[in-house]
Formats: structure tokens, C-alpha cells, sequence
């Protein structure tokens, strides 16, 4: 089945209809390149004094405000990743709308997957108040030069494997992504708000599935215990590198784009979802988990990061598979992108001929 949604965003001084090209206001526009103009000349210290004191007071960055280049850099590097990873992570769980159980979870799993997509839009819109345009970010998807999460290139064998990504990849999103609601960047901080409480819906649907598994026949049974198996350690690698060797976290941390590192939000993590498999019945795979009561926190064992190097690297169980999907999406969508252009294009040059 292919689900198609043609959305149109409005943002503050632009208008994006549906995968056509981008329309800043001419305000926006200047307002970037006046700002690179600043940046290439070294910065303007009383502009950058300012900026950090905005920072301080939490004020929200709006678009048109003056911002030092490498935390423009930041913000594209880490939102339009999020956004492929909401594109790329529509095609795991796309891959069971034709084989769900019955016809309720057929629909809420399309609901979810066409909620992934609209995080995907709204993320591309926010890139896009920062100066960069989405065809652009969707060309370096899919030339494969791109980062997007890990968690997204592994396979997903069974039913029980959609229950899993719910309950522990959306989990983890949620842990992760709560916190962006306070980013420093006004755009992506409100983006977050609303894809945070679809994601909360997105982790219940995949507990409930888990539930019905865990709760069934021995071979349902199994099946649960099999894809927590799976999920449970690519799941912590989401978080990222470890906080020692994680390049971007202090600096994200100081400009208040990350509020917590990659390694606390993991232990957050992992704090909050064991209780949860042991009321499924399900045993966490890892052997040297255990409760630390001096720290009231679990303690957990090594994380295999050559595996999560060699996911990043592009030789994931499932890289090349996704990055196929995409490039095929692309081609088919083009006469809808076209089709949305053209539409838009008539409307204006009317809505012009009648401002005349
Ligand atoms: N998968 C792929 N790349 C990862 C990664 C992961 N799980 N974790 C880190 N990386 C990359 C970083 O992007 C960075 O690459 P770059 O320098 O080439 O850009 C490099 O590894 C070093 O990592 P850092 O810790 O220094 O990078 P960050 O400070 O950016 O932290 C992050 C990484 C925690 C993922 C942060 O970028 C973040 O919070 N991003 C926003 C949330 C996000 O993108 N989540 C992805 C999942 S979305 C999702 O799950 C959708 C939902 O529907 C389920």
C-alpha cells in the first residue's frame, strides 16, 4: 500500500508546498546572508557576547536572528539527521502495513507511519528556517552522504518486531527528544513539541503489542522475547556514542541545543524501560544487568561500539536495503513533487494577476 500526503507548512516567512521547492520571503533570505556575511568575517564579538547572553537567559533563536555559524552548522547537521531518520524509519515498520494481525492494528500502524512522515516535514521545515533548503538535504540522503539513526538498519523478521520498535525505539526517541523540546533553536523546539506527543502514542501501540505477545501462546511468547533480543542493544547504541567519545555533546550541551549528554539520557533510558520488561515477563539480554541501589540506578554491560561503527560505517543488516527504498520513493514521487510545483505555481501567478 502506498500511503501519499501531500502537506503545505507554513512557517514564519515561508511557505513549502509539498516536496516542491523551497519559497523563503526575501526577509529570511537576507536575514541568512547577512549573517553569513558576519560569519566569513570572523564574528562580530559584541553580536556573539549577545548571543551567548540570550542563550543564558533561555531565550529562543528565532531565524532571522543573528546566530555564530557553527551553531547554524549544528542545528542543520543535527535536525536534518532527524529528519531522514523519521523518513528512513517509515520503511521498517511501512514493510508490515500489508501483514498486520487484524484490520485495528493495519490502522493505527498506518497512522504511525504517516506520523512518522509528518516529523520528517516538520524537521525539513526547520532546516529550512536555518538557511538550507530540503531538496538539498534529501539529495545528500540519498547520494548516501547523509548520516540518519543507526536503529533504522535492522531488519524487522516478525510481527513482534513492530511491538519492539514502539515500545523501545520510540521509548528511546522519546527520552531523547523530550529535552529538544527546551532546545535553544525556536523552530526545532516547537517541532518537538508536537512530534513528542505523537511519539508517546507511537511507545504505547508498541507496549500494547508486546503485552498481547507476552500475554499469549508460548510461541507468542518467544516471538516477544526474540525481537527484545534483537532491539535492545541497537536501541542504546541510538543514543550515540558515549559521552568520552562523543565530539559534539559539549558544545551542543553549552549552547543549550542538548540538555543532557548522550550517556544520560541512555542511562534515563535504560532506568526506565526495565521495570517495563519485567512486567511483560521478558528478560533484558544482558547478563550483567544489575540494580545498583547506592545509585538507584542499574548498572548495565559494554555496548558493542564497533558494531554501532560499522552501522555508521553503511554496513548495517540493513543500509544499502534502505537507502534502495528511499531512492526508489524519490523516483516514484517525482510526478507528485512536479504535480504539487505546478499547483502552487498557477495559485500564485492568480493570486498575483488578482493583487494587480
Ligand atoms: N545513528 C547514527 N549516527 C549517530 C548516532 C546514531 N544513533 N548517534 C550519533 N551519531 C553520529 C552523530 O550524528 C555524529 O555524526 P557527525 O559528526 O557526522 O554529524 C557522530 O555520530 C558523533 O556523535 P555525537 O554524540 O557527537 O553527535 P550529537 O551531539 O549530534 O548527538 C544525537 C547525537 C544524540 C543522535 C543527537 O544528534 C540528537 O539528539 N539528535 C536528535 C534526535 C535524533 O536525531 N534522533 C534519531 C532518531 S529519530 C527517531 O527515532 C524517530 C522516531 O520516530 C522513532
Amino acid at each position: 500500500m502506498i500511503v501519499i500526503r501531500i502537506i503545505t507548512c507554513h512557517y514564519p516567512g515561508r511557505q513549502w508546498h509539498g516536496g516542491g521547492a523551497c519559497m523563503y520571503t526575501q526577509g529570511l533570505n537576507e536575514a541568512a546572508s547577512k549573517a553569513g556575511a558576519h560569519d566569513a568575517a570572523g564574528e562580530d564579538s559584541a553580536l556573539l557576547q549577545r548571543f551567548e547572553a540570550r542563550i543564558e537567559a533561555e531565550e529562543k533563536i528565532e531565524p532571522k536572528d543573528w546566530m555564530p555559524a557553527a551553531y547554524r552548522q549544528t542545528l542543520i547537521r543535527q535536525i536534518s539527521q532527524h529528519a531522514h531518520s523519521e523518513i528512513v524509519g517509515m520503511l521498517p515498520e511501512g514493510n508490515w502495513i500489508t501483514r498486520a494481525p487484524s484490520l485495528l492494528r493495519k490502522s493505527i500502524l498506518i497512522a504511525k507511519v504517516q506520523d512518522e512522515g509528518g516529523h520528517g516535514a516538520y524537521l525539513y521545515g526547520a532546516a529550512e528556517t536555518l538557511g538550507v533548503s530540503r531538496a538539498e538535504l534529501i539529495d545528500q540522503l540519498l547520494a548516501g552522504q547523509a548520516k540518519y539513526s543507526s536503529i533504522f538498519n535492522y531488519p524487522t523478521p516478525t510481527w513482534a518486531d513492530i511491538g519492539a520498535i514502539g515500545w523501545l525505539v520510540d521509548g528511546a526517541a522519546i527520552m531523547n527528544q523530550i529535552p529538544l523540546c527546551r532546545c535553544s533553536y525556536g523552530p526545532y523546539a516547537r517541532a518537538m513539541i508536537r512530534i513528542c506527543r505523537e511519539e508517546s502514542f507511537h511507545q504505547r501501540q508498541g507496549y500494547d503489542i508486546m503485552l498481547k505477545l507476552a500475554r499469549g501462546s508460548g510461541e507468542q511468547r518467544r516471538m516477544a522475547q526474540d525481537a527484545l533480543d534483537r532491539w535492545w542493544w541497537p536501541s542504546l547504541m541510538m543514543f550515540g556514542p558515549s559521552d568520552t567519545a562523543s565530539q559534539h555533546t559539549a558544545q551542543s550541551v553549552r549552547w543549550k541545543i542538548k540538555r543532557f549528554t548522550n550517556d544520560e539520557l541512555r542511562q534515563k533510558f535504560v532506568d526506565f524501560t526495565v521495570p517495563q520488561a519485567k512486567f511483560l515477563g521478558l528478560n533484558v539480554p544482558d547478563s550483567e544487568l544489575r540494580w545498583d541501589a547506592a545509585a538507584a540506578q542499574h548498572r548495565f554491560g559494554p555496548i558493542d561500539w564497533n558494531e554501532f561503527q560499522q552501522v555508521l560505517k553503511g554496513h548495517g543488516p540493513c543500509n544499502r536495503e534502505r537507502l534502495a527504498a528511499r531512492r526508489a520513493a524519490h523516483e516514484q514521487g517525482r510526478w507528485v513533487r512536479e504535480a504539487a510545483s505546478a499547483y502552487a505555481a498557477r495559485h500564485a501567478a492568480a493570486a498575483a494577476a488578482a493583487a494587480a
